[in-house]
């Protein structure tokens, strides 16, 4: 099995003073210069060239972008191509996180696409699926992961991409799954990364994302099936996220 991925969302946070006063800690700390765990981080765009430069050329930390056009370029005024996030050297780029398919009313086949344009780039998506309260309540959870999941695939299939269980309720809320919840939701999507990739699907790493912070992250990143963690609020703050690597490390 690959390392766990510990990947930070800054989402629209991180001026420029600020995205580089992140990064020089990162860049500092040993645990990014351990073998055990792969760290990234996924500033907004505007920061991508300036928190790489901060992390140097042999970066131990990866950088990501947060979403990117299926389209290789052309008229599309304020989007960004996979290629531009690979010229500044970005291996990432997260693809319908949920706050994307809400505020911007993204489908699983918008993200199909831009997974699709992400691997042809050289990228490796990382592709959000997640139930809603409404969804969970309705005992609907497992069947709206699977329906998510096939839609948002690329044409080329499930290999080379990374796949994060972001359940939109547990966003930001202080309130993350349950090691009962995530089990099951990493179980189903586990089971259907087999069916289509053989070898009980372990070629793709499947992060766990939502409330993530230092206090839970051992226990979550210690079950099966889990892989790594999306971590949007306590990755923009250095000792927490660096915490959460470290669980990760173990
Ligand atoms: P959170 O966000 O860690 O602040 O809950 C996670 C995410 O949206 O990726």
């Amino acid at each position: 099995m690959s390392r766990q991925l510990i990947a930070g969302n800054w989402k629209m946070n991180g001026r420029l003073a600020e995205a580089r006063a992140l990064a020089d800690s990162l860049a500092a700390a040993p645990v990014a210069r351990g073998d055990t765990v792969e760290i990234a981080v996924c500033p907004p765009f505007t920061a991508i060239h300036p928190v790489a430069e901060r992390l140097g050329g042999d970066r131990a930390v990866a950088l990501g972008g947060q979403d990117c056009h299926a389209a290789p370029g052309g008229a599309h005024t304020g989007d960004i191509s996979a290629a531009m996030l690979a010229d500044l050297g970005c291996r990432y780029v997260i693809l319908g996180h949920s706050e994307r398919r809400q505020e911007h009313g993204e489908t699983s086949a918008d993200v199909a696409g831009k997974a699709g344009a992400a691997l042809d780039a050289g990228l490796v998506p990382i592709i959000c699926v997640g139930e809603t309260q409404a969804e969970r309540d309705a005992g609907r959870a497992l069947e709206v992961l699977h329906a998510q999941l096939e839609a948002s695939l690329p044409e080329a299939g499930a290999a080379g991409i990374v796949l994060a269980y972001e359940p939109v309720w547990a966003i930001g809320t202080g309130r993350a799954a349950t090691p009962d919840d995530i089990r099951s939701a990493h179980g189903a999507l586990r089971a259907d990364l087999a069916a289509r990739l053989g070898n009980g699907g372990r070629s793709v790493r499947i992060l766990y994302g939502g409330s993530v912070k230092p206090d839970n992250a051992a226990g979550i990143l210690g079950l099966d099936d889990v892989d790594g963690a999306l971590v949007g609020g306590a990755s923009l703050d250095s000792e927490s996220f660096l915490a959460i690597a470290r669980a990760a490390a173990g």
